[in-house]
């Protein structure tokens, strides 16, 4: 098991080989999580029932899925900027440390190589729904359910050089869950109808506005752009997505208070 840290400096880890296990813990719960029921009858749980309000809470939701047999796909969706990133690279280590292997695996892998941006004038708006290879996303949410004697590989997403890499994380056959993360998990639209299909539950993270919009605005400076850049780029493309992300929560298997998890 290797410990690294993700492209946007939150720790996590990744599985060094197709051989080795799933995530290793990144951070604790600190048992303060808030998450909170609401919506259709779809999960395999209540939605309100037993919930605590805690991180301990998440744990053992996943693993009272898993105890269905077969690998358990947990999406989480959100604003750009919520924790979506963070709370699923927690999750797959914190399960994973917990006897049930989990591999974190973003939808960001899924962006739009520059050069293809490039050719679609869209290089500019790039984190915008159609600048994703939604269905390839899709395709491979189906082989992560249904191909688990072999390793299947999934693309990583690179910040420091803003393009997705082919092949970057193994998902190995002993894997009993995958977390997969990103901002149009719920969109009803085709093929994020069927991506939520696929996956066993799909969270929404909730976080505050003005806690958000700093950590994004920060964000994008420790990458390598200014501070006017980073408010322009924040107010003209990731506030945009924002609005159709937002209107997606209600449909959401749970709702999650990210910031009350007490991880980063
Ligand atoms: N508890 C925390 N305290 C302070 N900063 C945090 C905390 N948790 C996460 N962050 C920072 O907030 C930023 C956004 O978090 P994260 O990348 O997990 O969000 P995201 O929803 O995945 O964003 P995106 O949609 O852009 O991928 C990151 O820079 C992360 O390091
Ligand atoms: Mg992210």
């Amino acid at each position: 098991m290797s410990r690294s840290a993700e492209p946007d400096g939150s720790a996590t880890s990744r599985p060094a080989g197709p051989d080795e296990s799933a995530l290793s813990r990144s951070a604790g719960p600190d048992e303060s999580a808030l998450s909170r029921s609401a919506g259709s009858d779809q999960s395999a749980l209540s939605r309100s029932a037993g919930s605590d309000g805690s991180a301990a809470w998440l744990l053992d939701r996943v693993r009272a899925l898993a105890r269905g047999g077969g690998r358990v796909l947990i999406g989480i969706a959100g604003c750009p900027g919520a924790g979506k990133s963070t709370l699923a690279g927690w999750l797959a280590g914190a399960l994973t440390d917990a006897g049930l292997p989990a591999v974190w695996v973003p939808m960001d892998g899924y962006h739009l190589a520059d050069v293809e941006l490039e050719r679609l004038g869209r290089r500019g708006r790039k984190g915008a729904v159609d600048t994703f290879d939604g269905h390839g996303y899709l395709a491979l949410l189906r082989r992560l359910r249904a191909e688990t004697g072999d390793v299947v590989y999934a693309p990583s997403f690179d910040r420091e050089i803003e393009q997705p890499i082919a092949g970057a994380i193994p998902v190995p056959p002993r894997a009993r869950v995958v977390v997969s993360e990103g901002n149009y998990l719920l969109l009803p639209g085709e093929p994020w109808r069927r991506v939520k299909e696929a996956m066993t539950e799909v969270w929404y993270a909730d976080l505050d506005d003005r806690i958000r919009l700093e950590r994004l605005t920060t964000r994008h400076v420790r990458f390598g752009k200014t501070p006017d850049e980073a408010v322009r780029w924040v107010a003209e493309v990731d506030e945009p997505n924002a609005a159709a992300i937002r209107a997606t929560r209600d449909a959401a298997d749970l709702l999650v208070d990210f910031d009350r998890l007490g991880i980063s």
